[in-house]
């Protein structure tokens, strides 16, 4: 028996990831940059036991069936790279919503496979750990790094370059996200199907693909320059984009809720009365509001007080996988 705990947390996008490029490969049709969080956070331990016939999933204390086909998917890379075929007791708890837009599984992959990796003793480096990531969840791909991240999209056809990099550490830039949590249900239409539909219906979706990289730029030499207007501007600028790309979708992804609308008026109009904030909303209805740390008070105030946002959730940015 084998076994290994890693900690990991979800990032946020700043730039969207939205349309894959090869479905079966999970590879992206767009680059993106993110920032990975440090109080919200999953906890997963995965133990190889050649007792077992089958792998076995345990997420948040209840046993999961829906998750572990592709939690066994991603452990096969790994067991394939090890040479062994032993299946393993995954247990994974999340301290913040499952499934409901908080990117737990951008948290939930990067922790499995660096877990994995280190129960298998392959002591794989970051970047192979952020391509295996990437094969489970897009976006788990970023949450093996702290901080700010880019995700490259690759030309490779077999995915051997789309990985993602650090741009900047945590501490070079601090910020607050403070998120308005608006429902705690799971999401009714998940990433992938949802980026699927988008890619064959929208009519959006080739202008989408074809200025990505043009956002990219600007948002990556922003956090270069520590510029957090140019930041703002470029990430809600992303957001909107994205939302509007799968609204026009047919039918139509509308994520956003009257809650998320309210609080989107409200971090515009404390931007414009000088706070430094602006928001972000994945496939979900919940805000994240990232502000300079100095007015993460107001921020919280102005969100906490919106009918319909049941909680706040409040976090920095942190480091990426690994073991504990
Ligand atoms: O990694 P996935 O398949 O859960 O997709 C993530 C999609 C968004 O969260 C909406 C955008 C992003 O870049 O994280």
């Amino acid at each position: 028996m084998s076994s290994a705990t890693a900690i990991a947390h979800p990032n946020i996008a700043l730039v969207k990831y939205w349309g894959k490029r090869d479905a079966a490969l999970n590879l992206p049709a767009v680059g993106s940059i993110s920032i990975t969080l440090d109080t919200l956070a999953t906890t997963t331990s995965v133990q190889f036991d050649s007792d077992l016939d089958r792998d076995t999933l345990s997420l948040d204390g209840q046993s999961s069936e829906t998750s572990l086909g592709r939690v066994s998917a991603c452990l096969d890379l790994l067991r394939a790279r090890a040479g062994v075929d032993t299946r393993a007791a995954v247990s994974t708890s999340n301290n913040f919503p499952t499934g409901a837009g908080l990117a737990s599984s951008a948290s939930g992959f990067a922790a499995l496979v660096t877990a994995a990796d280190a129960a298998l003793s392959l002591d794989l480096p970051p970047q192979t750990r952020s391509i295996l990531a990437r094969q489970g969840s897009g976006s788990a791909a970023r949450s093996i790094f702290g901080g700010y991240v880019e995700m490259h999209l690759g030309k490779a056809s077999d995915g051997s370059d789309c990985f993602a990099e650090p741009l900047l550490d945590a501490p070079d830039w601090p910020m607050t996200v403070t998120v308005a949590v608006v429902s705690k249900t799971s999401k009714k239409v998940g990433s992938t199907e949802g980026m699927e539909l988008t890619r064959h219906t929208s009519p959006y979706y080739d202008a989408w693909v074809a200025g990505q990289s043009a956002d990219l730029d600007e948002a990556r030499s922003a956090i270069e320059a520590r510029d957090f207007d140019k930041l703002a501007e470029i990430s809600e600028h992303s957001c909107l984009k994205m939302h509007a790309l799968a609204a026009a979708a047919r039918p139509g992804l509308v994520y956003l809720q009257g809650p998320t609308l309210e609080a989107m008026h409200r971090v515009r109009a404390l931007r414009a009365s000088g706070c430094g904030v602006f928001f972000t909303i994945d496939a979900g209805p919940q805000l994240k509001a990232i502000s300079l740390p100095e007015h993460r008070g107001q921020v919280t105030s102005a969100l906490a007080d919106i009918d319909g946002v049941v909680e706040i959730l409040q976090s920095g940015l942190g480091e990426g996988a690994r073991v504990v």
